[in-house]
């Protein structure tokens, strides 16, 4: 079988040559592409591909049904918002993903960005600290329990929501339990975002939520930017000049947000979450083992679209 990885943002050397040796181990062969320019690139080069591994990149119908030979499609990380999961349905594809495999590296930018805030963008002034502060958590999944087990580990009070747990497995990893979004948002000096770019989230975080924030507190978002609704962040913003916002990624208005807001913003051209080598590897190698395993086996374990 022909596995193609296809990575506008390439996976690091040492997750590549894994991918390709658990690939050829199994008896298939990998064809790499990586860094195109063009979506057209990536329609063409899976055309004859068996299975595809993919990061960010948009498996769209058109690639679905351009490649006749497709049955198994992996997004190596957590959130699928670029595969057309009906596409992949109606061409009969497996569409999995390999959660939690970059959580880690995600996490850890998360607090990063946090400490980058707070001490005025790494120039001069006085900064403050994290210890004592609160951090609330918007979805306590596999990303938003590790920024909360750091974040403790920091000082700081962990409040979380997420309408998917119970409080007590929320309270089991000691962090406390908002009563609702709004009062996550009302009590926290960070807001920090794991959510799924879904038709519900997309454009949800806007003004109810974000003015709702106390002096000074900054909304962090390492999810994805389209769950903002931009025009209400930047008025919100311009009406509380104390209130912070730090993306990864930049926002769509990333210039107007640049200039009028100064060290209050801060976005990351591209998308680095997940990019690091440990990240790279857990996800990447991962992926090549469900394909193998779904070659050989049919274990159709982390399919997105049962
Ligand atoms: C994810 O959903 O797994 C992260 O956002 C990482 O995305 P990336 O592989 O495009 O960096």
């Amino acid at each position: 079988m022909k596995v193609l990885v296809a990575t506008q943002k390439p996976f690091a050397k040492a997750a590549v040559d894994g991918i390709r040796a658990i690939v050829e181990k199994n008896g298939h062969t990998l064809a790499l592409l990586e860094k195109y320019a063009e979506q057209s690139d990536l329609v063409a080069a899976a055309a004859d591909a068996d299975a595809l591994i993919v990061r960010s990149d948009k498996v769209t119908a058109e690639v679905v049904e351009t490649a006749k030979n497709l049955k198994i499609v992996v997004r190596a990380g957590a959130g699928f918002d670029n595969l057309d999961l009906a596409a992949c349905t109606a061409h009969k594809v497996v569409a999995m993903n390999t959660p939690g495999q970059n959580s880690n590296a995600v996490a850890e930018l998360a607090l990063g960005l946090m400490i980058y805030m707070n001490r005025n963008q790494f120039t001069p002034g006085t900064g403050a600290e994290l210890q004592g502060k609160t951090i609330g958590i918007q979805a306590y999944g596999n990303v938003g329990r590790l920024v909360g087990q750091k974040a403790m580990a920091l000082g700081m009070n962990v409040l979380a929501f997420d309408p998917y747990l119970t409080a007590d497995k929320i309270e089991a990893t000691g962090a406390k339990v908002a009563a609702s979004l709004e009062d996550l948002y009302a009590k926290s000096d960070f807001v920090s975002l794991h959510i799924p770019a879904t038709p519900e989230t997309k454009g949800s975080i806007g003004r109810n939520l974000v003015s709702r924030m106390p002096k000074g507190a900054c909304l962090i978002n390492t999810a994805r930017k389209e769950v903002i609704n931009e025009e209400e962040l930047m008025a919100v913003l311009t009406e509380r000049e104390d209130l912070r916002y730090v993306a990864d990624v930049a926002p769509e208005k990333a210039a107007e947000f640049a200039e009028k807001f100064g060290k209050r913003y801060f976005g990351t051209p591209k998308k680095m979450g997940a990019e690091t080598a440990e990240a790279n590897i857990n996800a990447g190698l991962a992926a090549a083992n469900q394909i193998c395993d779904f070659f050989a086996t049919g274990n159709t374990r982390f399919q997105l679209n049962k």
